[in-house]
């Protein structure tokens, strides 16, 4: 099957690629630095020439909901017009569980990014995933203030984003659902914590700083509305598991 993924060199992206090859596809990637830009929709059309399925992990690291809102939304309709005319069989989304009981710019986007895949006319399926296990490297990278780390104290129940890669491909091989799935990790556990054994594991020494800060988005973080409620999948790798293997294979 040849497969084209919007985001392709991201996080999660280059990891999708990594699947689809591994499992028999063809993959095309759909990035700037490949050539396809999808807030214009330019080189979409003929990159998409021959394409069965696009899954899209396109990322814009952003809290402003109007920048959020107008990226996803003219992305996914760039690329869902490219697709209508390449004649794309299905359009596999990842989307982030618990955006809509949690308020934030960025989930503001997301929503929006859901909206227009269910408006678009090309058959999809949204896959709504947790944090990933490499939220904590990316917050720690973000975070981190010379010696001192402050962390907003938050609920999640991670999952890696290998697991998350293999059931975007997984959906990909499948018909359209036109329904929204979820995958969360095996288990809920506490950013400060997964942040900390993450300095850890890699020998730096920070002081943490757990933060409760105020607001909608901050509260609804710590309540646990980002935890799967309902029915979900279940990645199996843990965090301390997948600390150990991506810890190991660095050292
Ligand atoms: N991080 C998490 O914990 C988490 C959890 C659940 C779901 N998600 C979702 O996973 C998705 C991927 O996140 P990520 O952290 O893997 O992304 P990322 O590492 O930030 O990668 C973003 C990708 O998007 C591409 N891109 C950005 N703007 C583009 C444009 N205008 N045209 C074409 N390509 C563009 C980038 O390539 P170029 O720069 O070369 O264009 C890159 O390949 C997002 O939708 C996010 O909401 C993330």
């Amino acid at each position: 099957m040849k497969i084209a993924i919007a985001g392709g060199t991201g996080t999660v992206g280059r990891l999708v690629v990594d699947e689809a090859h591994a499992r028999g596809h063809e993959a095309v990637v759909l990035t700037r630095s490949n050539g396809v830009d999808l807030t214009t929709g330019a080189g979409a059309e003929s990159a998409l020439a021959g394409v069965e399925v696009v899954i899209d992990v396109l990322n814009l690291t952003t809290m402003n909901k109007d920048e959020a809102v107008s990226f996803y939304e003219t992305t996914t309709r760039n690329l869902l017009a490219a697709e209508a005319l390449a004649g794309v069989a299905q359009h596999v989304a990842l989307s982030i569980v618990g955006i809509d009981t949690s308020p934030s710019g960025y989930y503001e986007g997301k929503l929006a990014q859901e909206r227009a895949v269910k408006a678009g006319g090309v058959p999809w399926t949204i896959l709504r995933a947790t944090q990933f296990h490499e939220f904590a490297p990316q917050m720690f990278a973000t975070l981190r203030r010379g010696p001192v780390m402050p962390i907003p104290v938050m609920a999640t129940q991670p999952v890696a984003a290998r697991e998350v890669a293999g059931m975007l491909v997984d959906l990909a091989e499948a018909a359209a659902q036109y329904s929204t799935v979820q995958l969360a990790g095996p288990a809920p556990e506490k950013l400060v914590d997964m942040v900390r054994s993450y300095g850890r594991a890699t020998g730096q020494k920070v002081l943490y700083v757990p933060l409760r800060l105020p607001g909608a988005s901050m509260v609804a973080m710590r309540d646990g509305t980002l935890l799967p409620s309902g029915e979900y999948r279940t990645g199996r790798e843990s965090y301390a598991q997948w600390l150990e293997r991506v810890t190991t294979r660095s050292a």
